[in-house]
């Protein structure tokens, strides 16, 4: 192989292919290629990023590897939120693998090249991407010949991938029937699953509930939109528009995506299948149950059993596009990639601790009443009905929109502590830090004696 340096007019040739650091080449690559891919960038940027494979294999044996970037690669860094993109869950939905390939391919490259922006993102923000989290079904779907609107769709036991979360929005919403509502970790509150996951579905679902995830979005392909919670009907017998009680944060995370892609949100932009008028109208977003009712997504798994918010991003109407089109597809999706990674930041973040040991307090509930909304609708009190828990470490990120808001943590045996900020969002910085410091309600006044 020989890499010319024309200008010079010589030639240096590589004697080990392994030292060749070929170009990123858009096209459709293979399971191989894509550990390769992951390979490579590390070795090219060691010290920010980490190659790892979750706890499953898929059905086939094929590993679902992910690369982490980060300052502090393998670890979690105090209050530094995480964020995750997971594509190709459906195998025959292939241009999220090649973005996020492409995408660890830009990281790399401009963090090294003294990227400014890159630079500070990767500082602030542990990014995780998972380019295909169905290997086997990209490997049925690529065989006969890619775009088929079913075929390589499900994983190698013919089971849709997206349809087998345990289905947490079922038992929410019959809670909220119930008047009994709680409505996050709702995990906690599964004694049997209905059904075995999928291994692909199972390492997943530990990862979520393992990491402190903060936002996500799943890529999919088939339309042009991003799809925000509930995916899942109130209503059992139709679909009809389910809206969180994040919604407005939901939008936001949304519109940060469809904005900066130039044709999702353009309103001329034809629906794929010509029958109706395309979601550009409405921003390039819907939400999830207004256009059709999902059960056992991931997307409000992620919601309803972790502080995560995930979106589904529906990347355009080509499920598997040809080769010469990806090139375009990621300028086209670039930036609105790596805004949504920023969107991370949104709102408050913090610690919780003991206010006389300074430990950190872990699980503590955090709750949010919306001031903006009370001082506008005269309603006596606006709670977000969506508590956040802290990490680890007791820290916790809590996404909120512009607006002034209270918030308020607790602790079993802590007295609770409200304060109250007002929430900006500067674009591309990091959350505004908002620190709670409890007293113990059980020993007000004694003193607490540290061993020595
Ligand atoms: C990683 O290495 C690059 C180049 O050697 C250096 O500029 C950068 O500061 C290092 N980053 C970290 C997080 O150590
Ligand atoms: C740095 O990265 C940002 C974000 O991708 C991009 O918009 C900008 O053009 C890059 N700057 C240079 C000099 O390439
Ligand atoms: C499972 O994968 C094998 C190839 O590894 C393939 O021959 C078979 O058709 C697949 N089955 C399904 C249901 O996808
Ligand atoms: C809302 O009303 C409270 C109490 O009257 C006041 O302190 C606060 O500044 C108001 N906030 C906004 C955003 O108007
Ligand atoms: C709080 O209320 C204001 C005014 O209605 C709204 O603009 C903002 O998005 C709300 N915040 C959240 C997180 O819902
Ligand atoms: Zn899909």
């Amino acid at each position: 192989m020989c890499l010319a340096l024309v200008t010079l007019g010589f030639c240096i040739v590589l004697i080990s292919p392994k030292v060749v650091q070929a170009a990123f080449q858009f096209k459709h690559h293979n399971n191989e290629e894509l550990a390769t891919i992951l390979e490579d960038v590390h070795s090219r940027c060691p010290n920010i990023t980490k190659v790892y494979a979750l706890s499953e294999n898929s059905v086939a044996g094929n590993p679902l590897l992910l690369i982490e970037f980060s300052g502090e690669p393998g670890y979690h860094e105090l209050l530094e939120p995480e964020f995750k993109y997971i594509a190709n869950m459906h195998g025959n939905e292939v241009l999220g693998r090649e973005l996020l390939l492409k995408m660890a391919d830009y990281l790399c490259e401009q963090y090294m090249a003294g990227n400014e922006s890159i630079r500070s993102l990767i500082h602030v923000t542990r990014i995780h991407l998972m380019p295909s989290m169905n290997p086997d079904g990209w490997e049925m779907a690529t065989a006969a010949g890619g775009d088929n609107y079913l075929i390589g769709r499900a994983n190698n036991n013919s089971v849709d991938l997206n349809r087998d979360f345990p289905d947490l929005d079922r038992l929410l919403y019959s809670e909220e029937e119930e008047r009994t509502v709680r409505n996050n970790h709702l995990m906690d509150q599964i004694r049997h699953l209905d059904h075995p996951p999928q291994p692909e579905t199972l390492a997943v679902m530990r990862m979520i509930m393992e990491q402190p995830f903060v936002a996500s979005a799943n890529l999919h392909g088939g339309d042009l939109v991003a799809n925000y919670p509930y995916d899942e009907s109130r209503d059992k017998d139709g679909s009809i528009e389910s809206l969180s009680p994040d919604d407005d944060t939901f939008r936001h995370l949304a519109l940060s995506y469809s904005k900066l892609h130039p044709r999702m949100s353009d309103p001329n932009q034809p629906s794929c299948d010509d029958t109706s008028s395309g979601f550009g109208k409405q921003g390039g977003i819907t939400n999830g149950a207004a256009w059709y009712s999902v059960e056992g997504g991931m997307q409000d798994f992620n919601y309803l059993s972790s502080n995560d918010f995930e979106i589904t991003l529906e990347l355009g109407c080509e499920k598997y596009p040809k080769t010469e089109r990806l090139a375009q597809e990621w300028e086209d999706n670039k930036d609105a990639l790596i805004n949504l990674i920023w969107q991370s930041h949104i709102g408050v973040k913090g610690e919780v601790k003991d206010a006389v040991t300074g430990r950190p307090l872990v699980n503590a509930i955090i709750t949010t009443r919306n001031v903006t909304r009370i001082n506008e609708t005269h309603a006596r009190k606006d709670l977000i009905k969506h508590d956040i828990t802290s990490a680890q470490g007791g820290d916790y990120w809590r996404l909120l929109t512009k607006g002034e808001y209270e918030i308020t943590a607790s602790v079993r045996n802590y007295l609770p502590l409200t304060k109250r900020v007002l929430v900006t969002n500067p674009h591309h910085e990091p959350a505004f830090i908002v620190n709670f410091e409890l007293q113990s309600a059980t020993n007000q006044g004694q003193r607490t004696w540290v061993n020595s």
